[in-house]
């Protein structure tokens, strides 16, 4: 498999099969966060990996679907934004794109393995703090569930055309 044909075979994936996610498997995906590039190389991200099934249920209380408590394990991904890099210039904290390369790094590995993953954004992050009891500087990214996909139909992917993505030189 090539890479445009993983990156292809990547979907988000909203059912899962109960069954348990092999922790060798759990650990290829976190090596592949592990190994993103990040600003400076600060590597300002942590992840909670989930899989107590009473923590996953309280866990639905900051994402209210059910599809995302069906999930086996679901993948915290935090920025620190202590350890972030920040430009000089203007400010610009750069914590938030550092987790989301890694997050994708996981997600694209998670498909390689046969794993199905959703990237979730719109969560609570005031009940992620309570629940996890996370430190002030920890922000939660992205909620991942992962698991066996109970679906494996491909759906076909919705994209914009290249020609009205891309400039070439200048505007
Ligand atoms: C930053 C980000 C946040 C997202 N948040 C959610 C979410 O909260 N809930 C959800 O069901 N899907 C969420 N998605 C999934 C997108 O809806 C999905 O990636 C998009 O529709 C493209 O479909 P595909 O992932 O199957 O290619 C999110 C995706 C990204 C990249």
């Amino acid at each position: 498999m090539n890479f445009l044909e993983l990156a292809a075979l990547r979907s988000s994936v909203r059912n899962f099969q109960p069954r348990v996610v092999e922790k060798e498997k759990l650990l290829y995906v976190l090596e592949a966060a592990r190994i993103a590039p990040s600003a400076a190389n600060f590597q300002p991200w942590h992840f909670i990996v989930v899989n107590d099934p009473e923590i996953i249920k309280s866990i639905y209380q900051i994402y209210h679907r059910e599809w995302f408590a069906s999930a086996p394990t679901i993948i915290v991904a935090i920025g620190d934004h202590e350890k972030g890099w920040r430009r000089a210039k203007d400010g610009k904290d750069f914590t938030d794109i550092d987790v989301a390369i890694a997050v994708d790094h996981l997600t694209l590995a998670a498909a390689e393995v046969g794993l199905g993953t959703c990237w979730v954004c719109n969560f609570d992050p005031e009940k992620c703090y309570n629940i996890f009891n996370m430190p002030e500087n920890f922000e939660p990214i992205a909620l991942i569930p992962i698991g066996y996909p109970e679906d494996t139909s491909k759906a076909i992917k919705q994209r914009k055309p290249l020609d009205q993505l891309v400039t070439w030189n200048r505007f």
